[in-house]
C-alpha cells in the first residue's frame, strides 16, 4: 500500500477557499526524479493564476505549488527543487534532479526556497534579458514582492546606480528603501515616466524590470534612456481586490486599438527610442542544467556574503494556504510567503 502524506489539493478553480489540505498517496518518483520530505515550500504569484483557473490547460485535481526544500530521501541530502509539474504543497514531492541543487551549509531553508525560483527569475530578468552592465540604472516594478525585492538586491549588488523601486504605499517604499534601491516610487503615479527620468538623472531608465504590465510598464517604457530595455516578467490584473483577480485579461504593454485589437508598440517607436523590449520566463533556464546551477551557486554566495537577504513575510501552515494566497491578491505582503508544510493547525 502506498504512503499517505498531507498535501494542499486544488480540485475545481475558485477563490483561495477551494485550497483544502487533504490526505493523499505520496508521489512516486518517475525515472531522473528524487523523492524529497518537504520542510518549506512557498506561494508565487502564478499559483493564485492557477487556483483562478487561468491555466486550464493544467488538469485538475492538482497539488499547487512550484518549489519546494528539504532533504532528499534517498541521501538525506539537504536540497530545493524547482516543479515545473506542480506539487509543491506537499510533505513530499517527486523532483526532477535536473532540477535540483543541493543547499551549501549556512543557507538555511527560507533562504535557499527563495533564492531558487525567486532569485533565478530576477537574476534571469537583470543579466540575462536584461544584460544589466555596472553603472547602469535600473528600476523594478513589484519591488516589494518575492521577486522585486531580490532583484533589488541583486540590482545593488551588481553595482547598478541608481537603483529605483517601485512598490504601492509608503511602509512597502520604505521597504524597498531599507533593501539598497536609491529611489522608491508610487506606481499608481499618473507622472510614473517622468518621475523614472528625473529618478534616474533625467536621461531615462537604462533597464526597466515590470512585472505588473498595463500602465506601469507604458510608464516603463516611455520613462527608458536611449539604448534603455524594458523585460517583462509576468503581468497582473487592474483591480487586485478578490480571489478572482489574478487571472485577467493580459493588459498590453503598449496602446491596443479599441477596434482592431493591435498593439501600436511598432518597430519603429523601438528604433526611434533606441529602446528594446524582451522576456524571461525561468523555465528557459531550468532547461539548461549548467545554467540553473551556476546561478544557485552565485545566488548562494551573495547570500553567504549578506549581498542578498530572501525577506520573509510571513510562515503558514498547509491549512492556511488559502489566507496567505487572499494576502498575496490584496497586496498585503512583502518578500516571500513560506509554507512550513509539518506546520499542523
Ligand atoms: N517569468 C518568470 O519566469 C517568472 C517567475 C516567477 C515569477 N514571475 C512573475 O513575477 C511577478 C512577481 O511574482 P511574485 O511571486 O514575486 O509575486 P509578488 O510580486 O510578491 O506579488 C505581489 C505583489 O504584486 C504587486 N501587484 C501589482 N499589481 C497587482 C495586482 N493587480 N494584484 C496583486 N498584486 C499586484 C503588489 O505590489 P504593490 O502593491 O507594491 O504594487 C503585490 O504586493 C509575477 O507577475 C509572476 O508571474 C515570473
Amino acid at each position: 500500500m502506498s504512503r499517505q502524506m498531507r498535501a494542499v489539493v486544488l480540485r475545481h478553480p475558485g477563490g483561495p477557499d477551494v485550497l483544502r489540505v487533504e490526505r493523499v498517496p505520496e508521489p512516486l518518483p518517475g525515472l531522473g526524479e528524487c523523492l524529497i520530505d518537504v520542510t518549506l515550500t512557498g506561494v508565487n504569484f502564478d499559483d493564485l493564476v492557477q487556483r483562478a483557473g487561468a491555466h486550464p490547460e493544467l488538469p485538475l485535481p492538482a497539488v499547487p505549488g512550484v518549489e519546494a526544500v528539504g532533504r532528499r530521501r534517498v541521501d538525506g541530502r539537504r536540497v530545493v527543487a524547482l516543479l515545473r509539474q506542480g506539487g509543491g504543497y506537499a510533505e513530499v514531492v517527486a523532483a526532477r534532479d535536473a532540477y535540483t541543487v543541493e543547499v551549501p551549509a549556512g543557507i538555511d531553508d527560507a533562504q535557499a526556497l527563495g533564492l531558487f525560483e525567486q532569485g533565478g527569475t530576477a537574476y534571469g530578468a537583470l543579466l540575462l534579458a536584461g544584460r544589466l552592465r555596472a553603472g547602469e540604472s535600473v528600476a523594478v516594478s513589484a519591488a516589494a514582492g518575492g521577486v522585486g525585492h531580490l532583484a533589488v538586491q541583486l540590482a545593488v549588488a551588481l553595482g547598478a546606480s541608481p537603483v529605483i523601486g517601485l512598490a504601492s504605499t509608503p511602509a512597502k517604499r520604505q521597504f524597498v528603501k531599507g533593501l539598497g534601491a536609491d529611489v522608491a516610487l508610487d506606481p499608481a503615479d499618473p507622472e510614473l515616466a517622468d518621475r523614472l527620468r528625473e529618478a534616474a538623472g533625467g536621461m531615462g531608465v537604462d533597464l526597466f524590470v515590470d512585472s505588473v504590465g498595463g500602465p506601469v510598464a507604458r510608464a516603463g517604457l516611455a520613462g527608458l534612456a536611449p539604448f534603455g530595455r524594458l523585460v517583462c516578467l509576468g503581468w497582473r490584473p487592474a483591480a487586485a481586490d478578490g480571489p478572482g483577480t489574478a487571472g485577467g485579461d493580459l493588459p498590453a504593454v503598449a496602446d491596443v486599438d479599441d477596434v482592431t485589437g493591435v498593439v501600436a508598440l511598432t518597430t519603429a517607436q523601438l528604433a526611434r527610442g533606441s529602446i528594446g523590449c524582451a522576456g524571461f520566463w525561468m523555465r528557459h533556464v531550468v532547461d539548461h542544467r549548467e545554467l540553473l546551477s551556476g546561478i544557485a551557486e552565485r545566488l548562494f554566495a551573495l547570500a553567504a556574503h549578506g549581498r542578498l537577504t530572501v525577506h520573509v513575510d510571513r510562515t503558514v501552515a498547509l491549512s492556511e494556504v488559502g489566507a496567505a494566497h487572499a494576502a498575496v491578491a490584496a497586496r498585503a505582503t512583502t518578500g516571500k510567503v513560506l509554507i512550513d508544510v509539518r506546520r499542523e493547525m
